[in-house]
């Protein structure tokens, strides 16, 4: 199973893509946790990365593509995977299309996780991000067990610095003007499908459990 999220910021894909990938046992590759990931160990991709992304801006095509086609290519993403953030423009989702076709491939599903914007920036305040793992939790609708540890790997929480309300503003936009035209894409290739992400998480996984079965 190949599928794809898609979703503005602080929509709940990192959250549902955990879900998916513990249910049915394919890895979660999240674009923005690699990057984490990088910079927490300050390699040269990270620093890079970091320039673009405390600013709510996209990180170039050109750093992105390379490395999400060789994860693909890694043994464990076999019995397909869930992509969390990527692709997230246009060039991206082509790219994608084309190392999938080569390879004789391609997606099962783009699922669209739906909030307005409205409810966004609140959510965000309240996140918690785990720096060894990925995991996301949320104050009031996902708390950890002990408070600012991982309930997954016993990391430790942080505050992203992209949360701040002002960056969030700028994420959104960024979202609306070079991921949104995404819907249409996977429309048009036959396999999007839509999720109200407003309700209780629990519930937006119980919708996606019903298109993937
Ligand atoms: P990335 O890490 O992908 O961030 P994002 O797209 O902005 O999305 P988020 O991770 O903020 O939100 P989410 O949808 O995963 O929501 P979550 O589950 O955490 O990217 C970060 C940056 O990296 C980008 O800005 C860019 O610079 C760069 N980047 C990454 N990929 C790139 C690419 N392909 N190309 C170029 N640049 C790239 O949920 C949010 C909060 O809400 C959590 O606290 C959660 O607990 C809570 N929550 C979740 N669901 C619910 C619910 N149903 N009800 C109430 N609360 C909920
Ligand atoms: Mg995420
Ligand atoms: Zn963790």
């Amino acid at each position: 199973m190949k599928i794809v999220m898609l979703g503005a910021p602080g929509a709940g894909k990192g959250t549902q893509a955990k879900m998916i990938s513990e249910k049915y046992g394919i890895p979660h590759i999240s674009t923005g946790d690699i990057f984490r990931a990088n910079i927490k160990d300050n390699t040269e991709l990270g620093q890079k990365a970091k320039e673009y992304m405390d600013k709510g801006l996209l990180v170039p095509d050109e750093l992105v593509v390379d490395l999400v086609v060789d994860r693909l290519a890694q043994d464990d993403a076999k019995k397909g995977y869930v992509l969390d953030g990527f692709p997230r423009t246009i060039p991206q989702a082509e790219a994608l299309t084309e190392a999938l076709n080569k390879i004789g491939e391609k997606l099962d599903y783009a699922i669209d996780v739906d909030v307005p914007d409205e409810n966004i920036v609140n959510r965000m305040s309240g996140r918690r991000a785990c720096v060894k793992c990925g995991g996301t939790y949320h104050i009031k609708y996902n708390p950890t067990k002990v408070e600012n540890v991982c309930d997954a790997c016993g990391g430790e929480l942080i505050l992203r610095d992209d949360d701040k309300p002002e960056t969030v503003q700028q994420r959104l936009s960024v979202y609306h003007e070079q991921t949104q035209p995404l819907i249409d894409y996977y429309t048009k290739e036959g396999i999007l499908k839509e999720v109200d992400g407003t309700v209780d998480l629990n519930d937006v996984f119980d919708a996606i459990v019903k298109i993937l079965e």
